[in-house]
């Protein structure tokens, strides 16, 4: 089993689940040093998915393929077609691109590099599961660990745009789930948290968790933009027509995490309980 993405922030609890499970695991790595944050048990094997010639020692004998895509689009059909000519199936970390939610149908160039990803996958016969995780809970620590470190204030854009963070713990096990069991194939999964929450919401779960209030400030969204760094502000744009978009309805949230792993998805408050340290460099207080 190929493991790609297995230094990321999916594909590395991917990894930890297959090994739990004593399934072997080859991870694709394109810096060796990034290797020693694997389990010793993990098969490192150096590749770029960029250069498709640098993916050879990968894909010997590979049966099964998890595949996450954050490359720049122009080798992904060469990949892909390298997959098919190795390994039998795929599953390819995805977004929900297809799901009628106003939050989830605003164009942006991920979404059309997934759809165009996923035509190829179609169209090489592969076995394919496809997984389509909303919003990382895990995106809160990116987002707001700074206020936290810092004054306690969090300003930020659309506080009232609702979503249904889904725990990264729980796509990682459902993509393990599908890599390890047969009867996946042509499977379609859209993967949310338990609860639509608002990003006020959510910011007022953080502090109270962390045992230390935040305050929220909405900012307006030309001045959210402004405020961010040059280079992220394709993924600002993405999200700031989405949270737009969002606001005033629910989010969509789906039973598919605990369908397919027979217990509750875990809740955004839990997955922050769990990364207090991270967070804060600190323990989360006993409640
Ligand atoms: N964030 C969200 O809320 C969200 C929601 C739904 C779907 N998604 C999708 O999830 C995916 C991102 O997953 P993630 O957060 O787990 O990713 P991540 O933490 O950003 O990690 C990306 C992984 O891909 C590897 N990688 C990048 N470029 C590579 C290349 N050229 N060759 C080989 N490996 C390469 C990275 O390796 P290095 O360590 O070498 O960089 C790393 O292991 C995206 O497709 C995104 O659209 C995200």
């Amino acid at each position: 089993m190929l493991v790609t993405g297995a230094t990321g922030r999916i594909g590395r609890a991917v990894v930890d689940q297959l090994i739990d499970a004593g399934v072997p695991v080859r991870a694709l790595v394109r810096r060796s040093e990034a290797a020693v944050t694997l389990p010793p048990d993990v098969e490192i094997v150096n590749g770029d998915l960029t250069v498709p010639e640098s993916l050879g020692a990968a894909l010997q004998a590979v049966s099964t393929v998890f595949l996450v895509w954050t490359a720049p689009p122009q080798t992904a059909a060469a990949v892909v077609d390298l997959l098919a000519a190795h390994a039998q199936r795929v599953v390819y970390l995805s977004a929900p691109h297809r799901t009628p939610h106003p939050f989830f149908r605003q164009p942006n160039p991920m979404a059309a590099l997934h759809a165009e990803i996923e035509r190829l996958i179609a169209a090489t016969g592969l076995d394919s599961t496809i997984v389509r995780p909303g919003m990382f809970a895990s995106n809160a620590l990116f987002w707001w660990s700074a206020a936290i470190r810092g004054d306690g204030v969090v300003r930020w854009p659309y506080g009232a745009a609702e979503t249904a963070p889904v725990d990264d713990r729980d796509v990682a096990a459902v993509i393990a789930r599908t890599l390890r069991e047969g009867g996946h194939a042509g499977g379609d999964y859209v993967l949310t948290g338990p609860e639509s929450l608002t990003q006020a919401e959510q910011i007022r779960i953080v502090g109270d968790a962390l045992g230390s209030p935040l305050t929220f400030e909405e900012t307006p969204p030309d001045e959210f933009r402004r405020e961010t760094p040059e280079a992220s502000r394709p993924a600002a744009d993405m999200l700031l027509a989405a949270w737009n978009a969002a606001t005033g309805r629910p989010a969509y949230v789906t039973s598919t995490v605990s369908d397919l792993l027979g217990r509750p998805a875990r809740t955004f408050r839990q997955w922050v309980t769990d990364h207090a340290t991270s967070f804060t460099g600190k323990p989360a207080p006993m409640n």
